[in-house]
């Protein structure tokens, strides 16, 4: 075990001490399956008690552009990752120089901007559907119509969940006066101007790549969203094998082309013309492999910590059907969740991430179920999530 950065292929084992950006659900999962394979963990979250919290040996308190916060989180652990992206690229250029960071740098720079990830996939050569990177209001103006315009507005930086999105056109048709509010609502920053998709469906492909370049692909998720946010997911998505090839494909050939030391999410839009289109990139466990706990060989968690370790990447394939949907803070409002009933439906396990105020839009939580299919699984869980 070195914290010396130039060790950087050298494997980290049980008994180490690996270091998270970030503690919310992701970090707490993964400090679960890191804890299970006998790591010491040891996360950099801006609040004390967090989901991680709970379960690691250490919470160092940091936003994400602290650079002292971060240097102390990378000093003595003998590998660094992240839960999130959107950490200062100021913070992980110092942790890259105390102990090996995985994901590299310079990949987390060009995801956590969207206006540079879209831009980085389209010169790549990846299937995108039409996009402008807008930095003016009056650019907006002109590239609406460009568009066809019927618009997705999306921030360049810190959206999430549907956050930091505009429509435009999608609902009614788009005025001057809509296009100028759909730009003030995202807070007339740089941003991303997106054609609305016809979409059929959206998937996501999972793949990981360790730092001795071993590239592995989990099996493609179905996603259902509402309003913006993922609602539930299902392994395996029931696609035609060809499209479940070219997904995965095309999820490697973007891990390794970046140059990932870790995971990568490709989100991605099936359209109803029959186009595999790439939405977003997520370089750190996803929404939408929650079920590979349950229903694949290794989890995305356990996979997350073999990237991060150098050790050899686990098997991805499916053991099961597994689905799962998600819990947001509205299940809390006004009522104490019947989780007796809900677990009482065969196959549903719960996960509750500790967050201890509920609030609409918060992810607070997950069921989670196998199923002899995914259709069965997916309504174990809708069934299960009823009953609350
Ligand atoms: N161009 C588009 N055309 C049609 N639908 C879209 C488009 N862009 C986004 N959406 C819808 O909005 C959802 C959220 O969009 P996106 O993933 O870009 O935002 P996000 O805020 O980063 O979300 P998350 O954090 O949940 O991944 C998509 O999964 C899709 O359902
Ligand atoms: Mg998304």
């Amino acid at each position: 075990m070195s914290s010396d950065p130039r060790s950087k292929s050298n494997v980290v084992l049980p008994g180490g001490l690996l270091a998270i950006l970030g503690g919310g659900q992701l970090g707490r999962m993964t400090a679960m399956a890191a804890r299970t394979m006998g790591y010491r963990v040891r996360v950099m979250d801006p609040e004390r008690v967090c989901p991680a919290s709970f379960v690691v040996d250490e919470t160092i308190v940091g936003r994400w552009d602290d650079v002292e916060a971060a240097k102390r989180l990378a000093t003595g652990a003998d590998a660094v990752t992240l839960e999130i992206e959107q950490i200062g690229v100021d913070a992980l250029s110092q942790v890259g120089q105390i102990a090996p960071l995985r994901p590299g740098v310079e990949p987390i720079r060009i995801i956590q901007d969207k206006t540079l990830q879209k831009a980085w996939l389209a010169k790549t050569g990846i299937p995108v559907g039409p996009f402008r990177v807008v930095r003016e209001k009056s650019e907006l103006l002109d590239v609406v119509p460009a568009l066809g315009g019927r618009v997705f507005l999306k921030i360049g930086r810190g959206g999430y969940d549907g956050r930091g999105q505009a429509r435009i056109g999608v609902d009614a048709p788009a005025t001057p006066e809509s296009i100028s509010q759909a730009w003030e609502s995202i807070g007339s920053r740089p941003a991303v101007a997106e054609a609305a998709l016809d979409l059929d469906f959206e998937i996501s492909v999972m793949a990981a790549r360790n730092p001795s370049g071993e590239v592995r692909t989990f099996p493609a998720a179905r996603n259902h969203h509402e309003n913006q946010i993922l609602a539930w997911s299902v392994l395996p998505a029931g696609i035609p094998q060809e499209l479940e090839a070219r997904a995965e494909s095309l999820a490697a050939e973007i891990v390794e082309k970046m140059g990932i030391e870790g995971l990568l999410c490709v989100e991605m839009f099936v359209t109803r013309q029959g186009e595999l289109l790439v939405n977003e990139l997520a370089p750190r466990p996803h929404n939408s492999y929650h079920q590979s706990e349950r229903g694949c060989v290794t989890s995305q968690f356990e996979q997350a910590v073999r990237t991060a370790c150098n050790l050899p990447l686990g098997d991805t394939a499916l053991i099961s059907p597994a689905a799962i949907v998600n819990l947001l803070g509205e299940v809390w409002i006004d009522k104490t969740p019947n989780f007796a009933a809900a677990l009482a439906v065969p196959g549903v396990r719960l996960h509750l991430y500790e967050k201890h105020t509920p609030r609409a839009g918060r992810k607070m939580g997950h069921l989670s179920s196998t199923g002899a299919t995914a259709e069965e699984a997916l309504e174990r869980v809708l069934d299960a999530k009823c009953r609350l």
